[in-house]
Order: C-alpha cells, then sequence, then structure tokens
C-alpha cells in the first residue's frame, strides 16, 4: 500500500436528515476546539464574531470572545494606526501575516483558510473527522519529507499537518468529557456550520415548502372534485 485518499466513511451525523438541524452545543464545542488549537495556525477570514451570537452565544458571550483579540486599526485622526480589543463587527484574527510566513512556519506548506473548507474537500465533514482521527505510522515502503506525517485520508498520504487532536488536549466548558474522537466530531460540526451558516434555515424551509405544496394539492384535488361533480 502505497497510502493516501482512502474515501471517508460516512458518520451517523445528528444534522444529516433532510429535517435535522445542526447540533448548536457541539458546534459552540467545536468552535472552542478552533479556537484553542486550529487557529494557531488556520485563518477563518470570513467568520466575524457577530455570526456567533444567537448560534452559539448571546451577544454578551460573543463580545467577551471579541474582546479577546487585539486589532490593529487606523489611520486615526491624526493619521496613526493603532490597536485595539476586538469588536463583534471583526473577522477571526489570522495567526500570520501572510503566506508567505504561514509557510515558513510550517515547512513550506500552507495551512488553508478553514471558513469554507467543508465544501471545498470531497467528503465534507466525513473527511474532517477522518482526517483528524487518522494519523497512523507510516507503512513499510512509504517515505516522509521531513515535517510530514501520515494520514491515509489526505490525498497522497503525505501531510504537512502533525496530529493535533488528543484525548483531553483542551477541557470543554460544558464537561463533555474531551475524548479525541469528541473532539473531531465537535470541530467538523462547527467547520460544517461555517461552510453552510444556512444550513438551518435552508431545512426549515423546506419543511415550510413541502406543508404548502401538500395543502395545495388537498385543496386542488378538492376543487376539482367539486367542479367537476354534476358530471358523473
Ligand atoms: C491542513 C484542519 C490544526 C497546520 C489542514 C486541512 C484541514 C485542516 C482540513 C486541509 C487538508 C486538505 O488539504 O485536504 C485542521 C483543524 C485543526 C488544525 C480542524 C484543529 C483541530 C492545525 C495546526 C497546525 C496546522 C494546529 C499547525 C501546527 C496545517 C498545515 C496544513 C493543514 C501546515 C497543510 C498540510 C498540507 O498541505 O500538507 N488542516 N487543522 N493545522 N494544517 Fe491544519
Amino acid at each position: 500500500a502505497s497510502g493516501g485518499e482512502v474515501h471517508s466513511p460516512a458518520q451517523p451525523w445528528s444534522h444529516r436528515g433532510l429535517f435535522d438541524a445542526l447540533d448548536h452545543q457541539s458546534v459552540r464545542r467545536g468552535y472552542e476546539v478552533y479556537k484553542q488549537v486550529c487557529s494557531a495556525c488556520h485563518s477563518m477570514q470570513y467568520i466575524a464574531y457577530r455570526n456567533l451570537v444567537g448560534v452559539t452565544h448571546t451577544e454578551a458571550e460573543a463580545k467577551a470572545e471579541a474582546e479577546q483579540i487585539t486589532v490593529k486599526d487606523g489611520p486615526d485622526d491624526t493619521g496613526n494606526y493603532y490597536t485595539r480589543p476586538g469588536k463583534l463587527s471583526d473577522y477571526f484574527p489570522s495567526p500570520y501575516p501572510n503566506e508567505e510566513a504561514a509557510r515558513a512556519a510550517n515547512n513550506g506548506a500552507y495551512p488553508p483558510d478553514l471558513s469554507y473548507i467543508v465544501s471545498a474537500r470531497k467528503g465534507g465533514e466525513d473527511y474532517i473527522f477522518s482526517l483528524l482521527t487518522g494519523y497512523h505510522d507510516a507503512p513499510a515502503g512509504v517515505v516522509l519529507r521531513e515535517g510530514q506525517y501520515f494520514n491515509p485520508y489526505f490525498p497522497g498520504g503525505a501531510i504537512s499537518m502533525a496530529q493535533v487532536l488528543y484525548n483531553e488536549v483542551i477541557e470543554y466548558e460544558d464537561g463533555t468529557p474531551p475524548t479525541q474522537s469528541q473532539l473531531a466530531k465537535d470541530v467538523a460540526t462547527f467547520l460544517k456550520w461555517t461552510s453552510e451558516p444556512e444550513h438551518d434555515d435552508r431545512k426549515q424551509l423546506l419543511i415550510k415548502v413541502i406543508g404548502i405544496l401538500g395543502f395545495l394539492t388537498v385543496i386542488s384535488y378538492y376543487i376539482k372534485r367539486h367542479k367537476w361533480s354534476s358530471l358523473k
């Protein structure tokens, strides 16, 4: 086996069904994983703190999250640049100033922006889960370069991201036991939400559309029977 691009098995996501919403507790825990682990190397430039409000956090909580970051702003009236605490309207911070710096810190590899990664990769959230839990020792015959690790789910098998999720690598606010698979599931659910923030609204609309179409079908059947009833 040369490894590489093993199909990611389908996991029993609670949001998988046609009418099933995302598990918002899981999305919130996934945010904790993103913030404490992934954000050290990955950016998420299309998600702002205000996007968390009503999804995973209250407005006050989201504000408190934003205030933990430092944002470069300016120029002010006197033409000066300055730093300030983050606001709800700020986007998640990037760990590196530019791609060159990101590559320099990661053996030449570029950690992609994670905002839309679930939509961008074949297998979606199943792939993210498998990738994060799928690290192995390289099988005989597979040669890895400096800074590469073996992961059969990554195309080619040699990935420049080390395993980052281990049992108890962080603690959850809600006390959920932070096993490796729990962490991977929650961060994959979080990334599903960032890729498809309209997910729940879309499914809710489907329920309404089916309801309305059903109602119209019944009505039209009744009208048809009524109009033609004299022609028995
Ligand atoms: C690549 C997720 C943490 C460095 C990736 C990819 C994903 C991902 C989905 C893309 C794989 C592909 O192209 O198909 C995550 C998640 C993390 C996390 C969810 C947190 C749980 C980290 C950390 C680092 C890192 C902490 C740095 C220490 C990289 C690098 C790549 C990468 C360098 C590019 C790999 C390559 O192209 O060979 N990550 N990552 N990641 N990640 Fe992470």
